[in-house]
């Protein structure tokens, strides 16, 4: 297997070097890979998910991105099985074509669902950069994001910004935005219509961004992006969507009103980090010890 993994290795490298993005693995190229590196599967809460959730093959890494850093491609842990989602009857929405700014025009003149006109000020559609690796999925605006037109301000924002920064991003790197792109009526839940109303935006701007790692933030982005429920039994275990690695955590609201949860977060976040070949950086020696 050594040997396999290594040629494969070499070939990838080569062509690489041609400048070609994409490569075509054989089964047994695949397999090399993804017995060097998917990680021992975790011990998981509930035996009846363990038994129905084997760990996928990791894929192959991709090759578009210059390798900033010596990143692995996280092994997929299949959601639980779900409900069917509830069938909701809308008009078909094509954005295929469409770049960032069309579909942030699109959104600002959409009128899909009644959150246009319940009483929002002006659309929030996205904050950061456009060509980010790291994308983080929220639920929808809040009072403040629906005043300033940005998403995540207020003070779920500020608690976002202090952990990307403990992921050692900068917020401007990172691409930020939510499930539905108007402000609900007292800052309640999205219902499901709305936020299926609002998906393909959502959808394209992925496609769009191509994030190498998406972070879910709470359970209406799970629900809507993976139509998984749950985000307690489901955070820290990595999903995909359209190929891309995602960690689902739980929201900075719910870390605001649960601040005992916010370990298990980092550790989640932590998981992403390591996407990036980035460590968290080890505490600070205390003053006292550092004292002569
Ligand atoms: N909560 C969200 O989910 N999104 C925001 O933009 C702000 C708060």
């Amino acid at each position: 297997m050594e040997d396999v993994l290594g040629q494969v290795i070499g070939v990838l490298k080569a062509r690489r070097l041609k400048g070609e993005r994409r490569a075509w693995l054989s089964p047994e190229a695949r397999a090399a890979l993804a017995a060097s590196v998917a990680p021992a599967p975790r011990p998981r809460p509930e035996a009846a998910v363990a038994v129905s959730a084997p760990v996928r093959p990791v894929p192959p890494p991709e090759l578009d991105r210059p390798a900033a850093a010596p990143a692995r491609s996280p092994a997929v842990e299949t959601p639980v099985p779900l409900a069917p989602a509830p069938a909701v009857s809308l008009p078909s929405l094509d954005l295929s074509g469409r770049s960032l700014e069309e579909v942030r025009a699109a959104v600002a003149a959409c009128s899909r669902c009644d959150l246009c006109r319940a009483g929002r000020r002006q659309t929030v559609f996205s904050d950061g950069d456009p060509h980010a690796e790291l994308m983080f999925i929220g639920e929808g605006p809040g009072a403040d994001e629906d005043a300033q037109g940005i998403p995540f301000v207020g003070a779920a924002g500020q608690l976002l910004t202090k952990m990307i920064e403990g992921m050692q991003f900068r917020r401007q790197e990172v691409y930020i935005c939510n499930i539905v792109k108007c402000r609900p009526p007292n800052n309640r839940q999205p219902t499901h219509e709305e936020g299926e109303a609002c998906l393909p935006y959502l959808r394209r701007q992925i496609e769009l961004v191509k994030p190498r790692c998406i972070v879910l933030l709470g359970s209406t982005a799970l629900w809507h992006l993976l139509r998984a429920k749950g985000i307690t039994k489901t955070h820290g275990q990595w999903q995909k969507f359209n190929d891309i690695p995602v960690m689902p955590t739980y929201h900075p609201s719910f870390l605001l009103r649960v601040p005992e949860r916010k370990r298990e977060c980092w550790n989640d976040l932590q998981q992403v980090m390591k996407v990036f070949g980035k460590s968290p950086k080890p505490p600070a020696v205390p003053a006292a010890a550092a004292a002569p």
